[in-house]
């Protein structure tokens, strides 16, 4: 048990970090899966847990794009960008508010311009990854999995 606090606490301090946090996962195997859970209920910013639902809404979005099905509405709660906590406040600089718009300008021209929904989509996840590549490396290669092919 003791094991396993330990885990969850590099990782919450680090999940920025992906090389750290890859090999603490492989050390950790065992528990990955369990432990990721209860570490997101106590442990998450409130930017951080926009992020993971940004994910998740975009995995979502995806496939219905993939599959031709319609697409809704823009999530309004994606605008949750420009104000939500972070781990580390001084985060919060010109560059990460810039992204930020440019990132809410790109997920909006996907239900503006459904025809080219799957282009718009790319873009999204390019405009992800640009704020990434400064703010954030750990989970680029996860979010890299979003393109649409
Ligand atoms: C404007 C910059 C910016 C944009 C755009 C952005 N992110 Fe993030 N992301 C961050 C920052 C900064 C963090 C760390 C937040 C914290 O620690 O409080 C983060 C954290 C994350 C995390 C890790 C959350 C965790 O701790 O488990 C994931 C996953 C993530 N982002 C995915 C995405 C996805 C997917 C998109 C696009 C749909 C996206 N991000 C767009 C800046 C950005």
């Amino acid at each position: 048990m003791k094991k396993i606090v330990t885990f969850i606490i590099i990782l919450a301090s680090i999940s920025c970090n992906q090389k750290v946090e890859q090999t603490e996962i492989s050390s950790e195997k065992a528990s990955e899966k369990t432990n990721d859970k209860k570490f997101e209920m106590y442990e998450m910013s409130e930017m951080s847990l926009l992020m993971e639902q940004m994910y998740v809404d975009n995995e979502r979005l995806k496939e219905r794009i993939k599959k031709g099905d319609t697409i809704g509405e823009f999530p309004n709660h994606f605008l949750k960008i420009h104000e939500a906590v972070m781990t580390d406040d001084k985060e919060n600089d010109a560059f990460f508010k810039e992204q930020a718009a440019n990132f809410i300008k790109a997920q909006r021209l996907i239900y503006e311009d459904p025809k080219n929904a799957k282009q718009h989509f790319n873009d999204g996840v390019d405009a992800c990854l640009k704020c990434h590549q400064v703010k954030c490396g750990g989970p680029i290669p996860k979010i890299k999995k979003l393109y649409i092919e």
